[in-house]
């Protein structure tokens, strides 16, 4: 199975079973200048999980692709992603906990054939806010979980909210046993260590939380679950990492035949990099220097500075792109539509980079060898502060390069 056919399989699931498909919202919010971007399924659905009457009902499943860029620097690692996708199924003040278990268990055991043996849940303990979700573990065990791997945590693991403020609820996460030896004997779902990795997460939103952090019920309860698409496929396939999987792999291959000086989490940088911006770019993101132009065209500089490292052409940037449109065309149809723009916006900010980097370089290598005949060895914050402002050269291309000529950079924030 790939990841194409899990959605086809998730959409037509909940759809044989009475919800409405609705399409992906785009990455770049419609109408909401708070955000950047959609950083989960529920982001669009909030004004209905509020209770204003959806156009499509009160039970919709979609796929959502999202960005969430907080962990952008550990991109390059075997799992970290910018850019996913989440399968989301909804009840809009319509059905609750029971039925909401009943198809989870049932669309991961019978329709991707997953044993009960790999999963095991977590619920809310409970605090001076909500209460233990007991009534979720009951269902659990009545749609044959067993009661040793039904698990309780705090608000920490089992309460979902988007940012600070608004609707919100205690969740209940499932987990897959990758087989993997455990790491204590207290090892357990939300310890981290890898042998269990939370695939689906179910939220029983019946809670707005306000800016003063009190809680209050909502009108309606609703259901809002989120699977990660690019998981579950690398672990139906057996692979450790989504860069294992056919969204990535022949990226990653073609990269690894490009490469002179051939490097893994570079490659895993410039194909994961590379398919974030394209995602955006197709729903109307252009890179400048604020927001989320800003991201964007981070996310492609870094990419570019990766395929200087591993020594790939940039004049090979066109043939990757095109590489990626036929990877993902037939998932993300909008790549498709939107080539030309694509191409177009990537190859000018590779152009614009191009010669920051060569102006920004000449300007470092000239502070370098001032502070040589100095006989020191850092170059100061002023500095690193100088050369980002007036030639837009990034700080990690200056430690980068200050540190192959044997100089420290000073990190302070000015
Ligand atoms: N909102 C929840 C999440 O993003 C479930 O969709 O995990």
């Amino acid at each position: 199975m790939n990841a194409l056919e899990i959605r086809n399989k998730f959409l037509n699931y909940f759809k044989n079973h009475g919800h409405s498909i609705i399409p992906s919202a785009p990455l770049i919010p419609e109408n909401d200048p708070s955000v950047l971007f959609t950083t989960a399924g529920m982001h669009p659905l909030v004004p209905y999980l509020l209770g204003e009457v959806h156009p499509a009902g009160t039970k919709l499943a979609d796929y959502q692709k999202c960005l969430r860029t907080v962990d952008i620097d550990e991109v390059g690692d075997n799992r970290h992603l910018t850019f996913f996708e989440m399968l989301g199924n909804w009840s809009l003040g319509e059905y609750f906990k029971k039925e909401s278990i009943k198809y989870s268990m049932e669309f991961l055991t019978k329709e991707l054939n997953i044993p009960v043996e790999k999963l095991s849940v977590t619920c809310f303990k409970g605090d001076e806010d909500a209460p233990r979700d007991e009534e979720t573990a009951k269902i659990w065990e009545e749609n044959g979980m067993p009661k040793e791997r039904i698990y309780f945590f705090g608000k920490e693991d089992n309460w979902w909210i988007a940012g600070e403020t608004g609707p919100c609820g205690p969740d209940t996460e499932i987990f897959y046993d990758t087989g993997k030896e455990p790491c204590s004997k207290e090892c357990n779902p939300s310890c981290g260590c890898g042998k269990y990795v939370e695939i689906w997460n179910n939220v029983f939103m019946e809670y707005y939380k306000d800016a003063e952090g009190n809680y209050t019920k909502l009108k309606q309860r609703n259901v809002d679950t989120g699977l990660g698409l690019e998981r579950i496929n690398m672990l139906l396939q057996g692979k450790e990492t989504p860069f294992d999987t056919e969204i990535f792999k022949p990226m990653m291959d073609k990269l690894e035949s490009l490469a002179k000086n051939d490097n893994l989490s570079s490659r895993r940088i410039i194909a994961e990099h590379l398919r974030s911006s394209m995602m955006i770019i197709a729903d109307g993101g252009k890179p400048s220097n604020i927001d989320r132009g800003y991201i964007l065209r981070r996310l492609i500089r870094r990419m570019i500075r990766h395929l200087n490292k591993i020594g790939i052409e940039l004049d090979k940037l066109k043939e990757l792109i095109d590489l990626n449109i036929e990877i993902l065309g037939e998932m993300y149809p909008d790549l498709v539509q939107n080539k030309e723009n694509i191409i177009n916006t990537i190859l000018a900010e590779k152009d614009k980079f191009m010669k920051t980097l060569e102006n920004g370089e000449k300007e470092l290598q000239k502070e370098l060898s001032k502070l040589k005949a100095k006989g020191e060895d850092t170059l100061s914050a002023e500095e690193v502060f100088r050369l980002y402002e007036t030639y837009g050269f990034p700080q990690e291309v200056t430690k980068e390069i200050s540190e192959e000529n044997g100089f420290k950079i000073d990190l302070r924030k000015l």
